[in-house]
């Protein structure tokens, strides 16, 4: 029998709708705060974004940041971060957060996890003890967090995949957002749907239906960049994106330049995460508006430049190029905070013009813009 649920009231409402594209500018009410999107969301797996401090983070002007469920469970244990007051009190971030469910995470463990119907059995990756995840744990662990956006437990599927083996796990993942829409008991908390489907446009429509039909708070478009190219990656967006409620919030999970940014947006995506700036931060390599800066090149030796003239975070206002390369190459401490900073303010200041261009009709002008920009060095 066909369950049928009613629909939750969108908590996105459309600033503006391009007249170019499917992009929009819209404001996301969360518990933390309304988040002005479209959006990027720096990555703070273990209760931390990497090298930087919250102060660091409000100053950026990042709006949400994101949690993985999958960690937190594994360590300290959600149980122990509810004793300390919930996830925002624990790590002094008084903002919004996001928690992915722990699918991805455990299927990037591989041999080291097993998907049942029930949830998905692994072992942990610090300690190899055995661990079990079902949908409704990935939705009691997150309500303990206190996170403000939850996502549903999916699976993922490998790239390439045949179209078996895809519809399956799709459809699984299906049943598992069911579940999970159930085990939920604290409405003001959002809850995303996963829309699966791999490589496989119909796929990817039925999935999506199905999340329609369960009725969540937003959708979210995962297994995506998994290995596919980029043009297949950006069709499976458009594919996914169209078959979504348009007044609800459209989440692409894990991506990722600032190129798939403006491609996402274009396509009619809201909410983005990816570990890039912070990953590339850490090994020196920053991004700037005429392209990536790779510091141990020994051109930035004595050079005096900020690494981004046109960039007015702390980094650039404070230090050179020089400066910069001589941290990263003697692996001070400094040098991936520093970094961290420059990158995470890149992306939220690239989303922050993408939603002004969006407002003002002019994001095909400035997506050409931004390509001959990223061409000119
Ligand atoms: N992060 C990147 N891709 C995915 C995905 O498909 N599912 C989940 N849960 N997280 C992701
Ligand atoms: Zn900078």
């Amino acid at each position: 029998m066909q369950k049928t649920m009613e629909r939750p009231p969108s908590p996105l409402t459309i600033g503006h709708r391009s007249s170019q594209c499917r992009a929009r500018t819209a404001e996301l009410a969360t518990r933390h705060g309304v988040i002005q999107t479209p959006v990027f969301m720096p990555v703070g797996t273990q209760a931390t974004v990497k090298a930087i401090t919250p102060e660091n983070l409000q100053e950026i002007g990042a709006q949400i940041i994101l949690g993985n469920t999958y960690h937190l469970f594994v360590r300290p244990g959600h149980r122990l971060i509810e004793r300390c007051g919930g996830l925002h009190r624990f790590m002094n971030w008084d903002r919004a957060i996001l928690t992915d469910s722990g699918g991805f995470q455990i299927f990037s463990l591989k041999k080291l996890s097993r998907i049942t119907e029930e949830g998905a059995a692994f072992r942990s990756h610090l300690d190899g003890s055995r661990l079990f995840l079902s949908p409704e744990d990935a939705i009691e662990v997150q309500e303990a967090l206190g996170s403000d956006i939850m996502m549903c437990l999916d699976t993922c599927i490998p790239y390439p995949a045949d179209r078996t083996e895809t519809s399956g796990a799709t459809a699984l993942t299906g049943r598992w957002a069911w579940r999970c829409r159930e085990a939920r008991t604290k409405h003001d908390h959002l809850l995303f749907g996963i829309v699966q489907g791999g490589m496989y446009p119909d796929l990817r429509r039925e999935s999506a239906r199905t999340m329609i039909d369960i009725g969540f708070d937003g959708y979210a478009v995962g297994g995506l960049s998994v290995g596919e190219e980029k043009e297949q990656m950006y069709d499976m967006t458009e594919v996914t994106a169209d078959c979504l409620p348009d007044d609800y919030p459209r989440y692409l999970m894990g991506v990722g330049t600032p190129e798939d940014l403006v491609e996402g947006v274009w396509r009619g995506i809201d909410m983005f995460d990816c570990v890039m700036p912070t990953r590339n931060a850490r090994n020196g390599t920053l991004f700037t508006s005429t392209g990536r800066v790779v510091l141990k090149n020994s051109r930035y030796r004595d050079d005096q430049l900020p690494i981004d003239e046109s960039c007015d975070c702390y980094t650039c206002r404070n230090y050179s190029r020089a400066y910069l390369r001589h941290l990263f190459v003697s692996r001070e401490i400094l040098s991936y905070q520093l970094n961290t900073i420059h990158n995470i303010h890149y992306y939220i200041n690239l989303m922050r013009q993408i939603r002004e261009a969006i407002a003002g009709d002019c994001l095909a002008s400035f997506r050409n813009d931004f390509y001959s920009g990223l061409a000119a060095e």
